[in-house]
């Protein structure tokens, strides 16, 4: 076992805390910032991280920040390294690596994601700008007849590639296959495909020598489709327990979850049932996008006078979350904070 990669692992699912997904590509933060009448300027953008990134406190609840390429480069208003800002608050840099999803061949509704070709050489030059660890995300979609075996197959291919390469090269590896919420699906249609998703993607991270020691699974959730209805914290708890009991390896360190559309509170107390049903074989946290940064995103407004609203939304949220981590969360902590 790679003792490093390990420690950096297991560090990013320390007890409390959990990890910040704001690594949205350019076309997503685009979506995001029109959403509050925000025009996306390199600017824009980057005072929008440097706010999330300069709420003091933070580091308490989290561990490391997933960061897009351009990000990585940036430099804040006081000229640090938005890199040096995290890691000066003591959090971790993490790069986002894939590049982003693709028409799978032969079957016109599946995705794979692209991103191999110079994958080594790009890994070496974000770990020159300080990157600790990667992520790379495969989307997997529920409809008729979908997915096929195939397209789980090349995207696990792909993750194990990605995976074994970060970990050559000294950094952890986020592994991340998501079976979106888009549909009207039940929640045991998702517990079927996730659980054949995990096993197909264990299976080649075994495969192609993959230390289990040394990554972190970034998975869904098991719920029903968005179009479908929405499943108690309980049921959803049981479900993907269930399931994780069943793919997931104890010898992975942590399991960080994605929000995935899921609403800022309902994503809290999901991680809050499943970490009440505790101690489980691995810890587990979050790696939230959406479910973090919406209410910071709507409080700031684009602009920089309402930066300290926006921190303070940002910090609420990592703080419900941080308490999740423990199965201490309650609705009565919402307003209480
Ligand atoms: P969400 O929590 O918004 O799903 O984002 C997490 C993420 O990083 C998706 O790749």
């Amino acid at each position: 076992m790679d003792a490093a990669l390990n420690e950096i692992a297991r560090a990013l699912v320390a007890p409390g805390k959990g990890i910040l997904a704001a690594d949205e590509s350019s076309g997503t933060i685009k979506k995001r910032f029109d959403a509050i009448g925000t025009e996306s300027t390199e600017d824009r953008r980057r005072a929008y991280r440097e706010m999330l990134f300069t709420a003091k406190g933070a580091e308490e609840c989290i561990s490391g920040v997933i960061l897009y390429d351009e990000t990585i480069r940036q430099t804040a208003s006081d000229g640090r390294p938005l890199v040096k800002v995290l890691e000066d608050a003591g959090i971790m840099p993490g790069i986002k690596v894939d590049k982003g999803t693709t028409k799978l061949a032969k079957s016109p509704h599946e995705l794979v994601t692209d991103g191999l070709d110079g994958l080594r050489e790009r890994l070496v030059e974000y770990r020159g700008l300080g990157a600790k660890f990667a992520k790379w995300r495969a989307v997997i979609t529920i409809g008729d007849g979908i997915p096929t075996q195939y397209c789980l197959d090349v995207n696990a291919h792909a993750l194990a590639r990605y995976a074994a390469l970060c970990q050559d090269e000294g950094i952890v590896p986020i592994v991340e296959p998501e079976v979106l919420m888009d549909g009207g699906h039940t929640i045991e249609r998702c517990f079927d495909v996730t659980r054949d998703t995990l096993h197909t993607v264990f299976d080649e991270l075994f495969a192609q020598q993959v230390e289990l020691e040394g990554m972190l699974l970034k998975p869904n959730m098991v719920v029903p489709g968005k179009a479908n209805r929405t499943a108690s914290p309980d049921e959803v708890a049981d479900a993907t327990l269930t399931c994780f009991r069943e793919v997931v390896p104890a010898a992975v360190p942590g399991i960080v979850f994605l929000s995935g559309g899921q609403d800022d509170v309902e994503a809290t107390a999901n991680l809050d049932a499943i970490n009440k049903r505790g101690p489980h074989p691995w810890e587990v946290s979050f790696s939230y996008g959406r479910a973090l940064q919406a209410a910071a995103l709507k409080a700031w407004g684009g602009s920089d006078a309402n930066a300290d609203a926006g921190r303070a939304a940002f910090l609420h949220r990592a703080k419900m979350n941080s308490l999740a981590r423990y199965g201490k969360w309650s609705p009565d902590a919402e307003n209480a904070a």
